[in-house]
């Protein structure tokens, strides 16, 4: 049986008490790691089509460039009226101006995480910190989670770089960061603060790796300290997307006992 309750593991995803408005995280007791479903489909029927058969089994949906370019808001709605909750992934790398309103916009739309790029600079992450809690505050609404890109998945990376970008986000009040599991666990142990932690690149045994690079599975993902697993095409492309889910779901509970 997994232990998930050493005082390692506690520390490292036990509490994040420095998310204003990040409701949900902050008096954490347990690790609770969730499945997070990369909606990367074609049409918005299709993505209604899984939520449908996914939620609430799936709770949190991540909407990226391939859905939003095509519909935009209206993918947004469609998963908050269900009751599902939205991770924006736009992964925003631009001057700090534009990002700083983007991220406002996110907010309006009550998205639960949105991600940018930590290598669009301090001043770039700084702008969109100040301008969601703003956002936030004038809008009455909870903040959303800002969640940055170390360096992709799909690309071979140096621990010490993810490490360093990592840091940064995290210094420049950002909650959390994009990483492999494999620098997951060296991430939580070498930086002191409370942090999220997401991780794509989750594969079963039984599945291809596709483009990425830097894969793993439930289990390591949450051993390694990962707070939300993204996975797409293990499930997308599944001939019973459900079945695929439920086997993912079982991983985890399993590791929760
Ligand atoms: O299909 P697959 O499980 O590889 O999907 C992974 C998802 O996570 C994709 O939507 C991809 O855009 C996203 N992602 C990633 N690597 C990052 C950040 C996000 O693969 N560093």
């Amino acid at each position: 049986m997994q232990r998930l309750n050493s005082p390692a593991q506690l520390k490292a995803c036990g509490t994040h008490p420095v998310l204003p408005g990040a409701a949900g995280f902050r008096q954490r007791k347990a690790c609770a790691a969730q499945l997070v479903l990369a909606l990367d489909v074609d049409t918005i029927g299709e993505a209604k089509r899984l939520l449908d058969s996914l939620y609430p089994k799936i709770r949190v949906f991540k909407v990226g460039s391939h859905l939003f370019t095509a519909y935009g808001p209206k993918v947004i709605e469609m998963l908050h009226k269900k009751g599902a909750e939205v991770f924006l992934d736009l992964k925003y790398f631009d001057i700090p101006n534009t990002v700083a309103k983007a991220v406002a916009s996110a907010v309006r739309q009550k998205v639960k995480m949105l991600t940018l790029h930590i290598s669009g600079g301090k001043e770039m992450l700084e702008a969109a910190v100040a301008s969601a809690r703003q956002q936030a505050k004038d809008a009455k609404v909870t903040r959303p989670l800002l969640i940055g890109v170390t360096i992709l998945t799909s690309k071979e990376a140096k621990t010490e770089e993810v490490l360093a970008l990592a840091k940064t986000g995290i210094d420049c009040g950002l909650d959390g960061v994009v990483c492999s599991v494999s620098e997951a666990a060296v991430l939580r142990r070498k930086i002191k603060n409370n942090f999220i932690i997401v991780t794509p690149g989750i594969r079963l045994n039984d599945c291809v790796q596709d483009d990425q690079k830097r894969i793993a599975s439930v289990s390591q993902a949450v051993k390694a300290g990962s707070d939300f697993l993204v996975i797409g095409r293990p499930i997308l492309k599944a001939d019973n997307p459900l079945a695929k889910t439920e086997e993912l779901l079982g991983d985890l509970s399993r590791l929760r006992r």
